[in-house]
């Protein structure tokens, strides 16, 4: 099976097609073409996501990533084909509230014989929601012109499967598995007693903690996304004041609290470590070294509370699996923490943590979720016109 899928939850605009040969999970999984837009840069100079600019960039970007990806994968052929004025018409009013990609999807239908895709999966959340429409737009508009089924998946399913996802296989994993999904929107601690048997057993109250990484880069005044940055900072503090000196210096000069660590619960709580770090920057000017000694305690500070809670769910939970995932994800020493930690004091408990290409957002992922609900996508009675962006999609209600 063919799946074209597309990602526009956030600051990516990414298109991918992945050929899926066999059934879910067991089937193999080849990424035939893979394109990817980072808005970043865009983004960059208002120091986080501005949505409204998201929404126009991805209404720009998704007809040339769509292109690469089809091309990489060799499944895209110029040729004039002839829309009717009634499809036209559809399209348009699909698409009227995304300036500009009605003309060029109808533009790029025109020029190109139809492709074979046999599924097209497209993020319907959680996310920004005027960033997700575009994308579930463009999908439905798609659907349409190629008359291709539309799965609408949840993009968290997404990390976690793209965590599990390893030379084109999703591993045997083990249930009842655990995920601690890590972003910039989410940080929650989802049961999985199968696939697609999801139970959030906590999640933060307040901040995520990729937020908490971009908020207290923004006081170093790094710039936006935050969490590379912050690493960057405290590895460098790790390397050039190792073991004692650092402790010594750190219990010194910073001290962050842990929150919610004697909770009881298994929820998380970050905004009270943004605004510890708020008082011990405001008004200073930093040294190099008290700016790595701050993103170094941070770090230390959010990867033990994390590691802690998600501790106590895999007590709590007998659980087999763990499973981390999501933009934060990436962090270096929270992977060798988590890594250390379970390999020593829990060698039963198998852990996997995502391939770091596929940590932060990607359509590959959306791609993996796609399949896994591609039965119900290929239903007859399935209708396109059903399916709807929603920020806020929970992966416990899939
Ligand atoms: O999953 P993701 O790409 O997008 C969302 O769905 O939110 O996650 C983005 C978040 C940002 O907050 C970013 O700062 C954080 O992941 N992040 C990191 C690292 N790389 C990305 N946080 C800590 N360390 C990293 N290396
Ligand atoms: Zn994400």
């Amino acid at each position: 099976m063919k799946i074209l899928s597309i990602e526009t939850s956030c600051d990516e605009t990414a298109v991918s097609l992945v050929e899926a040969s066999g059934d879910f999970p067991s089937a193999t999984y080849q990424i035939r073409g893979n394109a990817l837009f980072s808005q970043v840069d865009i983004h960059r100079e208002y120091g986080g996501v501005f949505p409204a600019l998201a929404k126009r960039e991805h209404a720009a970007t998704l007809v040339p990533m769509t292109i690469k990806a089809l091309k990489d994968a060799d499944n895209l052929e110029e040729s004039a084909q002839k829309v009717s004025t009634e499809t036209k018409a559809k399209i348009k009013k699909l698409l009227e509230r995304e300036p500009g990609l009605a003309e060029k999807v109808l533009d790029f239908t025109e020029q190109h014989s139809n492709p074979e895709i046999d599924l097209i999966a497209v993020t319907a959340g959680p996310g920004l929601e005027p960033a997700l429409w575009v994308g579930v737009n463009f999908a439905k508009a798609l659907g349409i012109l190629w008359n291709t089924p539309v799965v609408g998946v949840n993009h968290m399913e997404g990390h976690v499967l793209a965590s599990v996802f390893s030379g084109e296989k999703l591993a045997d994993v083990q249930f009842p598995a655990l995920s601690l999904l890590i972003s910039g929107g989410h940080t929650e601690l989802i049961k999985i007693s199968d696939w697609q048997h999801y139970e959030k057993i906590g999640q933060t109250r307040d901040d995520a903690v990729g937020e908490a990484f971009d908020k207290v880069a923004r006081l170093l005044g790094l710039p936006y996304p935050g969490g590379p940055e912050i690493s960057r900072l405290a590895q460098e503090f790790r390397n050039n004041y190792l073991n004692n000196d650092l402790n010594h210096y750190l219990n010194n000069y910073i001290k962050l609290p842990r929150p919610m660590l004697e909770s009881g619960d298994l929820d998380f709580s970050f905004s009270g470590l943004k605004t510890a770090v708020r008082y011990a920057v405001e008004g200073k000017d930093l040294s190099e070294k008290e700016k790595q000694a701050i993103a170094c305690e941070f770090e230390n500070a959010a990867a033990e509370v994390l590691l802690k809670k998600t501790e106590q769910a895999v007590n709590e939970h007998d659980i087999k699996s763990l499973i981390l995932g999501g933009g934060v994800s990436a962090n270096q020493y929270l992977r060798q923490t988590f890594t250390d930690f379970f390999q020593t004091e829990y060698p039963e408990v198998t852990l996997y943590l995502p391939d770091p290409k596929l940590s932060t957002d990607n359509s590959v992922m959306i791609a993996l979720a796609g399949h896994a609900r591609a039965k119900s996508a290929l239903l007859p009675a399935t209708a396109i016109s059903e399916i709807v962006a929603s920020g806020n999609r929970s992966l416990a209600e899939e």
